[in-house]
C-alpha cells in the first residue's frame, strides 16, 4: 500500500480525491481515473470551456444546463472531433444535477451576460437567484468538489457561492483576474511591439470598472513597460499619456466586447483564462495567478471576496500572496473594493445572505471592511 501511495500520489493531487481508509484496489481503481469537471452552464463560455479541456485532455468533462438537450448537442458536436483531434476524454451533457456527482472541479458559468448598456452590477438580481440554485445543487451533488465561479457580477457571485455551499473559502473562488491581466498585457504588447508572452502584467481588486491594473508592476522580460513606453516616445509625459489610455481600455475591454457582440459578452478569453485556472488546480501546479479569493485580514480587508495573486493548487486557494502598494495603488484598491462591499450590501438588503450557512464567516461582527492603516 505505502508503495503504491508514494508512486502515485501526484494523481492523487486532484481536488475532492481521497486515500486515507482506501484498500489497495481502490487506490489503483481512482489513480487511472481522469479528474472529472462539471461545467455548470452550457452556454458561450460553457461550451468553449468543453472544447479546450477536451483538446488539452484535462478531465472527463460534464455540461449541465436547464435547456433541454442543449448540453447534449454541445457535447455531442464536440465530442465528434475526437476523430480529428484525437482526445481521450468522455463528455457527457445532461439536465440532470445528479450527473455531476464525483466532480473534482464545478466551472459555473449559469446566469446572463451583459447586453450593450448593461454594467455588470445589473446582472446582479437575476445571476444571483441562479447562483443560489447551483450552488444548492453543488453542495448536495458535488460536496467534495472545488468551485470556480464565473458568473457576473463575479465578486458578489463568488461570495454568495461559498455561502450557499458553505465549502471553505479556499475551495471556492473566482475567475476574473487572469482575465483581466491577460487584456492589460496583450494592450501593452500591441503598444510596444513585443511577444505577449514576454509581459507579466496584474490586475487586483473588484471585476469592475474599478478594477487596479498595477503599472508599477507591469513588465517586458523584467524590465518596466513605462520605462520601454518613455524610450519609445522619449517623453515620460506622453508615456503615462499612452499607460493611462491601456489601463482605462483594460479596464472597460468586457464592456468594449459587449458592446461589439451586440447580444452577449466575452466567452473566448474568460474561457481560455478558467481553462489556465483549472490547470493550475488539476496538475497541482502552484501557480500564482489573480483570482477572485476571500481575504481574511490581507490587504487589509477581512470577510470580503476579492481580486488579489494567490497560490493555486489542488487545495484550491492555497495562500493570498500580498504585494506591496503604494499609496496611490493602495487608495485604487480600496476604492475597488468598496464597491464589492456596495455589491455584497446589496445581496444583504435583498436577502441572499441573510441565512446564515456559515456563521462564521458571513455573520460575525468584524465583518466589515479594514483598510490598511
Ligand atoms: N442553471 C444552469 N444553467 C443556467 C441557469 C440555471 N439556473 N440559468 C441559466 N443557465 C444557463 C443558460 O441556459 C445559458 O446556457 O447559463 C448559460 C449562460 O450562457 P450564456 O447566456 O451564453 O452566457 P455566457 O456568455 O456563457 O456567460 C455566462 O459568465 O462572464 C459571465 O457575464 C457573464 O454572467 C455571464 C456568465
Amino acid at each position: 500500500m505505502s508503495n503504491v501511495y508514494i508512486i502515485l500520489e501526484p494523481v492523487f493531487n486532484v481536488p475532492g480525491r481521497r486515500l486515507a481508509g482506501k484498500s489497495q484496489k481502490e487506490v489503483l481503481a481512482v489513480a487511472f481515473q481522469r479528474p472529472k469537471i462539471a461545467l455548470i452552464g452550457g452556454g458561450q463560455i460553457g461550451g468553449v470551456l468543453a472544447q479546450l479541456s477536451a483538446l488539452r485532455e484535462l478531465g472527463d468533462i460534464v455540461m449541465f444546463d436547464i435547456v433541454e438537450n442543449l448540453p447534449r448537442g454541445k457535447t455531442l458536436d464536440i465530442a465528434e472531433a475526437a476523430g480529428v483531434d484525437h482526445f481521450d476524454v468522455r463528455l457527457i451533457g445532461t439536465n440532470d444535477y445528479r450527473d455531476i456527482a464525483g466532480a473534482d472541479l464545478c466551472i459555473v458559468t449559469a446566469g446572463l451576460p451583459r447586453k450593450p448598456g448593461m454594467s455588470r452590477e445589473d446582472l446582479l438580481v437575476t445571476n444571483a437567484k441562479i447562483i443560489k440554485t447551483t450552488g444548492e445543487n453543488i453542495k448536495q451533488y458535488a460536496p467534495d468538489s472545488q468551485v470556480m465561479v464565473i458568473s457576473n457580477p463575479l465578486d458578489a457571485m463568488v461570495t454568495l457561492m461559498q455561502h450557499v455551499t458553505g465549502f471553505p473559502p479556499n475551495r471556492v473562488y473566482g475567475q476574473a483576474g487572469v482575465l483581466d491581466s491577460s487584456r492589460f498585457a496583450t494592450f501593452l504588447a500591441w503598444e510596444l511591439g513585443v511577444s505577449v508572452k514576454d509581459i507579466n502584467a496584474l490586475v487586483l481588486g473588484g471585476h469592475g470598472d474599478r478594477m487596479v491594473p498595477l503599472v508599477r508592476y507591469a513588465n517586458v522580460g523584467g524590465i518596466p513597460a513605462m520605462e520601454l513606453l518613455e524610450r519609445k516616445y522619449g517623453n515620460p509625459f506622453k508615456a503615462r499619456e499612452i499607460m493611462a489610455s491601456i489601463v482605462d481600455r483594460t479596464r472597460k475591454a468586457g464592456t468594449e466586447v459587449v458592446s461589439l457582440l451586440k447580444n452577449g459578452s466575452a466567452f473566448y478569453s474568460p474561457a481560455a483564462a478558467a481553462i489556465q485556472m483549472a490547470t493550475a488546480v488539476l496538475h497541482d501546479e502552484k501557480r500564482v495567478l489573480p483570482a477572485c479569493a476571500y481575504l481574511d485580514g490581507e490587504y487589509g480587508v477581512r470577510g470580503y471576496y476579492v481580486g488579489v495573486p494567490v497560490v493555486l493548487g489542488k487545495d484550491g486557494v492555497e495562500r493570498i500572496v500580498e504585494v506591496t502598494l503604494n499609496e496611490e495603488e493602495r487608495g485604487m484598491f480600496q476604492h475597488s473594493v468598496a464597491s464589492v462591499v456596495k455589491l455584497i450590501d446589496d445581496m444583504r438588503r435583498l436577502g441572499f445572505l441573510t441565512a446564515a450557512v456559515d456563521e462564521t464567516l458571513f455573520s460575525r461582527p468584524e465583518h466589515e471592511l479594514k483598510l490598511i492603516g
